[in-house]
């Protein structure tokens, strides 16, 4: 819930990529902001106590960090723009003002169109080949970095 459009104009249902996701049941120009990305304000140590990654385990967390100080955390008080999923080719971004992130289209987009942002994770620790196998990407374009973390420099 909590969408800015009244019908919405996502819904949520299976993804091939992973899970749930967001998918289009309008066109969407593109430039359209669609959602808040909701949730708990934590402290990364707060979540990073909440999120022990299990060594070895495929990474998932409904998690959202704004910057070095502030992370959201949608599976407390979060809404539907927790189901986006993330692609290398996306047709949305996540835009950070004044604290609050929001999910905006980049494209048009028709409807059955999955919404996609770029994650671009970025961890504390180094992105080692070990630890891009623990964030995985299942996006399926052809241009995929096959880990949902970013690019480190
Ligand atoms: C915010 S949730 C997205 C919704 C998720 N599909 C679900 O049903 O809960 C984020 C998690 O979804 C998974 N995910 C999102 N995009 C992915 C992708 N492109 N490839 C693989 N897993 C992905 C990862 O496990 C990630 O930690
Ligand atoms: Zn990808």
């Amino acid at each position: 819930m909590a969408h800015l459009h009244d019908p919405p104009v996502f819904e949520i249902r299976r993804s091939g990529i992973q899970g749930m996701g967001g998918f289009a049941t309008h066109h969407i120009p593109a430039g359209t902001r669609l959602i808040e990305y909701a949730g708990e304000r934590i402290t990364p140590a707060q979540s990073d106590a909440r999120y022990p990654d299990a060594p070895g385990a495929r990474h998932h967390t409904y998690l959202f960090a704004i910057d070095d100080e502030v992370v959201v955390d949608a599976a407390v008080n979060g809404n539907d723009a927790r189901f986006l999923n993330h692609s290398c080719a996306p047709n949305c971004d996540a835009v950070i003002e004044d604290g609050r992130i929001w999910i905006e289209t980049l494209l048009d987009i028709e409807p059955g169109e999955e919404l996609v942002y770029d994650y671009a994770y970025v961890l504390a620790e180094r992105h080692t080949p070990a630890a891009k196998r623990r964030f995985p990407c299942s996006c399926g374009a052809i241009t995929c970095r096959g880990t949902i973390l970013a690019k480190k420099r």
